[in-house]
């Protein structure tokens, strides 16, 4: 697939602004900062396509790109950032839920890991989320300019196995500083979106 084409569409606050529930689309989750806007950004091609910032917290709502007509890229707000007021951290997460329970549209899941914390919390929980729902995850251990090659060894075998019992998982290091492992990613979009 093109997503090269990708063009923004909507940032929905919450599941009811989100597009029409009939289309394909695969969504980007992970905490804050893991590098959620970045990997669409370096997958796309284009770096001013999602917003990214040094700061944490910078996606809140639930951003649309259509890659064509029928197909669309999520980029979810992060989850996990301390200093947002609790109450609209409540919020992002009742948003959240409601998406990743709701959308019937959503053909997989993409969580977005720093390689250097093979998992927090709300990776296993987002983990556990997509068993239970059998959706189809892919993790992006990214950031992984920042390891050593014996070190991102380490961390893939560490998140292979927690994925160890389920069927449709599965995990690749990425970094979107060195354009690393855009076509693997791709590949495996390609196959949850339809060619
Ligand atoms: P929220 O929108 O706050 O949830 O964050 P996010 O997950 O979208 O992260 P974002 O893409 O904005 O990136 C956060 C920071 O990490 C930015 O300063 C990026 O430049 C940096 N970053 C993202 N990917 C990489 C990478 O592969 N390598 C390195 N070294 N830095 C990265
Ligand atoms: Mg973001």
């Amino acid at each position: 697939m093109n997503y090269q084409a990708a063009k923004f569409v909507i940032s929905a606050a919450k599941l009811r602004d989100c597009p029409p529930d009939s289309l394909s689309e695969v969504a980007f989750a992970g905490r804050s900062n893991a590098g959620k806007s970045s990997a669409i950004n370096t997958l796309t091609r284009n770096g001013q396509l999602a917003r990214t910032s040094k700061t944490p917290g910078r996606t809140q709502l639930i951003n649309y790109f259509a890659v064509d007509e029928s197909r669309y890229l999520v980029d979810l707000p992060g989850y996990g950032y301390a200093k947002v007021p609790l109450s609209v951290k409540n919020d992002w997460q009742v948003h959240l839920e409601q998406y990743l329970n709701k959308r019937d549209a959503l053909s997989g899941l993409v969580l977005v890991t720093d390689i250097r914390h093979v998992f927090k919390d709300f990776d296993l929980m987002m983990i556990d989320w997509a068993r239970k729902r059998q959706l189809p995850l892919h993790i992006l251990l990214t950031k992984a300019d920042k390891l050593k090659r014996g070190g991102v060894q380490e961390a893939l075998g560490k998140a292979r196995q927690a994925l160890e019992d389920m069927p449709d998982a599965s995990a690749q290091a990425f970094s979107s500083l060195k354009r690393h492992g855009v076509d693997i990613l791709a590949q495996r979009l390609d196959g949850w979106l339809g060619e």
